[in-house]
Order: structure tokens, then sequence, then C-alpha cells
């Protein structure tokens, strides 16, 4: 197996069939993907089985509540945009389920049908965005901690709902929010991490909306505009494996009139304590 640092974030992983990962390889993958945050898989032959399979030996699945599913499997979640409809999934910055108590570990995101072009994902590198803040800014978001919502996408009133991807959403009922860190150690490489995104977070706890928003929107910034993102673009046989807790993603919606499908399946994650408690 190698493994080749992107840039940004992520790196692409070489010389490893995932529907053949056993053993030392998934204890491999783990800790690259807890150092890395993204890794990038290409000319995989993974079908949904092989996908299910690989995702259950590297941890418990969690189905999104909102999402489709594949019909013949219930654990896969479809990100599908069809040629005729205008909205897509995700296409901001996010990190899936930080609207949960405990936000999912990660995701694994397998290219079944793609447009022509276009259609590209981006990853965003969290942890190395929070090394690049000055110590005296850090100090200031270690005591904070943020609410992360999805009733303004998922909720009877949510932006989804009055989308042309309406009729493909259920759990309007399920809408929620958590209370996180700002700034959590990541329970596998130890890292301190910003833990706020532009899709789910949405006020510091006890702070003013806009104060909230000030603050965030320089965090955004500062995560966007400062190189710690990177570019993916699928090709059929590509899989991509991300950790939420150190990364966001956002995929491009700039193929209108096409049809691709992505399927998607999420692993548990837990609760998240904050970078300046202790580390054990
Ligand atoms: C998502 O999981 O948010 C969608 C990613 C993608 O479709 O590339």
């Amino acid at each position: 197996m190698e493994i080749q640092p992107l840039g940004g974030c992520g790196a692409i992983v070489e010389g490893l069939a995932l529907a053949d990962a056993r053993g030392d390889d998934l204890d491999a993958l783990r800790r690259e993907l807890a150092m890395h945050g993204l890794l990038v898989f290409r000319d995989q032959a993974l079908s949904p089985d092989d996908h299910l399979g690989f995702a259950r030996q590297l941890g418990e699945i969690v189905v999104n509540k909102f999402f489709p599913v594949d019909g013949l499997h219930p654990e896969i979640a479809e990100v599908r945009k069809e040629k005729e409809q205008k909205t897509n999934i995700g296409g901001g910055w996010h990190a899936d389920h930080s609207y949960d108590a405990e936000p999912a570990l990660g995701s694994i995101l397998v290219a079944r049908e793609l447009p022509s072009s276009g259609g590209d994902t981006h990853f965003a590198n969290l942890a190395d965005a929070y090394d690049a803040l000055s110590d005296g800014f850090k100090q200031m978001l270690g005591s904070l901690r943020a609410v992360h919502s999805n009733h303004h996408l998922y909720g009877p009133q949510g932006i989804y709902r009055k989308t042309d991807l309406a009729d493909q959403l259920g759990g309007e009922s399920e809408a929620g929010e958590a209370v996180h860190p700002v700034v959590i150690r990541h329970p596998e490489s130890g890292r301190a991490v910003l833990y706020v995104n532009p899709g789910h977070t949405i006020q510091i706890e006890g702070w003013s909306i806009p104060e909230s928003r000030a603050l965030l929107d320089f965090l955004y910034a500062h995560v966007t505009e400062s190189g710690f993102t990177t570019s993916l673009e699928w090709a059929p046989g590509s899989v991509a494996i991300w950790d939420n807790r150190q990364t966001w993603h956002l995929a491009d919606n700039d193929y209108h009139g096409e049809r691709r499908l992505m399927h998607r399946i999420t692993l548990a994650g837990e609760a998240l304590s904050p970078a300046s408690g202790p580390t054990g």
C-alpha cells in the first residue's frame, strides 16, 4: 500500500483493493485516515455488497435519517441528482451528521454514475486550519461550544423541503441539534481540530447570532482561503473515505442535465471531547 499526500487535505492510496482488505490492511487504513482525514482510491471494483462488507469491517454503520437509500441495501444512502433536478445534496461545506450528539466518524463514498464532466467533491483539513491560528485566538476558541442543527435543512420549513429534492428526502420529524466544543481533541490522532462547519453550526453557545456569525465567518474564510482544501475529480472506480471529525466536504453542482449517483455508507462515531480537556 502506498500513500501520497494530496496537498491541502488528504492522501491518495495505491496498491490496495478495498474489496479484499482484511486485518493489517484495515489497521493501516484506520491509521492513515486518522493522519490524513481523507483517503482517495482509484480503479476499485466495489459492488454494493463489497461496499457494505468493507464498511462493516471498519466500524458500525449509521444510516442517514434524511437521504434516500438504495432499494436493495438500506444501509447505503444514495447521494443522487437526476438529470432534471437542479439541487444537489451536500452542495455547501459541511461535516456529515455534526448535528448528532455522537457525530459520524466518517463516510465511504463510491462513484456509481458520473456526469461527463463536473460533480467534483472538495475537502478541507480542519486540523491544519486550527494549527495555523495564533496561540491567543486558539486559547479563546478553546473555551467555546457551538450549536449544530439540521432544522434549517431538513425540518418542516427546511431549505431542502422547498427544492426539487424534497420528494427524495424523508425524516422531517427527525430534525434535531447538538452542542459540541468548538475545538475538539481528535479521538484517534489526539490532534486539536476546529469543529464548526458552515452547513450545520448555527450559533456559539451563549453568544448572539450576529456575534456568532462574525466569528464563524472569520473561521470559514480562514479554512477555505488559506490552502487547506483539495478537489477530487471522480472517475469510474473512485472511492473516497473521509473522517468527519477533521474534514469538511462540498459537492459541486455544475452538471445540470446529467445524472450523478454516489453510494454513501456512514460510520458511527462518538461524543466529542474538548481539546482543552484531558487527552487520555
Ligand atoms: C455528501 O456526502 O455530502 C455528498 C458528497 C458528494 O456527493 O460528492
